[in-house]
């Protein structure tokens, strides 16, 4: 039997989240060993309430735990979520019932360091919200950051513009100084930013197909993917004009972090902004030839984004 990846999730579920959710843990590649919630899309008791939705939606098969992590930003207050990108539940407005799992006690940053520190080297970090309780975890507990196998960010932009301001991308701005801890400390990042992720794109064709591919026991998931991504897809033809398509952001995080051949990758030296304005949260890469500034991180710049898309689907068409 195929050993399966070992995954902790990191999110701020979100429509994108969500999916992200979904393809991990109906994945036959994958063990989700846990998710830890934040703010961001949505404020944190709206994300942690959606992420015990989806997973009860998933019907996965084995117990998920969740924690509930941090409510604002480090150092800055946080504005409040999305609704007019992620609807005003956070997930396009599909409804879910509700799901009689409960939090744990712990918070996301104790979760996070217990899980690593009883699986040292085995689990895959996948962060696809805020860095705020990877930062608090590193706080917490500093020799966590050789026990990760890795650490796959969904954040930044570096050679194309940014989603929130011209230069900075969403995750990554909505905390810039957590973001500055994770990539100053020595984490075995993979960065899974705009650039690959802005390319990656599902289709009102591909959902169409889906439609008549999906299994028999995936048709309620399916139904609920459908929902919530018809705001998304709105969002996208106004933001960026596209035509029936939007942005796997962290649905890509996943899947890369266990088919990395998917992405041609480059280590760059790069630091975090944490300033005021338009460069808050910024990803800097130094690529001078003698380059002085920040450390080597691995950034994702190129992407077979029809096999992603296509790994993505995947698990919508296979039954128990
Ligand atoms: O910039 C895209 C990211 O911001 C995604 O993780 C999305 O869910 C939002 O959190
Ligand atoms: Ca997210």
């Amino acid at each position: 039997m195929m050993e399966k990846n070992r995954l902790l999730l990191d999110v701020d579920t979100g429509i994108d989240d969500a999916l992200a959710i979904l393809y991990a843990l109906l994945s036959p590649e994958i063990r989700v060993e846990g998710i830890t919630t934040g703010f961001g899309n949505t404020d944190v008791d709206q994300a942690t309430e959606n992420t015990l939705r989806v997973i009860q939606v998933a019907n996965c098969g084995y117990e998920v735990p969740v924690a509930k992590g941090a409510a604002g930003p480090l150092k800055r207050v946080f504005p409040g979520g999305v609704p007019h990108i992620h609807g005003n539940n956070g997930i396009g407005d599909a409804e879910l019932p509700s799901s009689k799992q409960q939090p744990l006690e712990e918070t996301a940053a104790e979760f996070i360091v217990r899980k690593v520190n009883e699986s040292p080297g085995e689990l895959i970090l996948v962060t696809v919200g805020r860095q705020t309780n990877l930062a608090l975890a590193l706080q917490l507990d500093p020799s966590i950051v050789t026990k990760f196998k890795k650490v796959v960010v969904m954040g930044g932009a570096v050679f194309v513009p940014g989603n929130i301001t011209p230069v900075s991308e969403a995750n990554l701005y909505g905390d810039p100084e957590a973001a500055a801890i994770v990539f100053e400390s020595e984490l075995p990042l993979v960065i899974v930013g705009l650039d690959v992720t802005q390319q990656t794109r599902l289709t009102k064709h591909h959902m169409a197909h889906l439609a008549r591919e999906v299994a028999e026991d995936k048709r309620d998931v399916l139904a609920f993917v459908e929902a919530s991504l018809e705001r998304y897809f709105d969002f996208y033809a106004f933001s960026n004009g596209f035509d029936g398509e939007c942005s796997m952001h962290d649905p890509l995080a996943v899947i890369v972090a266990i088919h990395p051949s998917l992405v041609k990758t480059q280590m760059l030296n790069a630091v975090i902004d944490c300033g005021a304005g338009y460069t808050a949260g910024m990803v800097i890469t130094d690529r001078r030839v003698r380059s002085l500034v920040g450390r080597p991180v691995e950034f994702c710049l190129e992407v077979d984004s029809a096999k992603a898309i296509e790994e993505l689907l995947s698990v919508f068409t296979k039954g128990e």
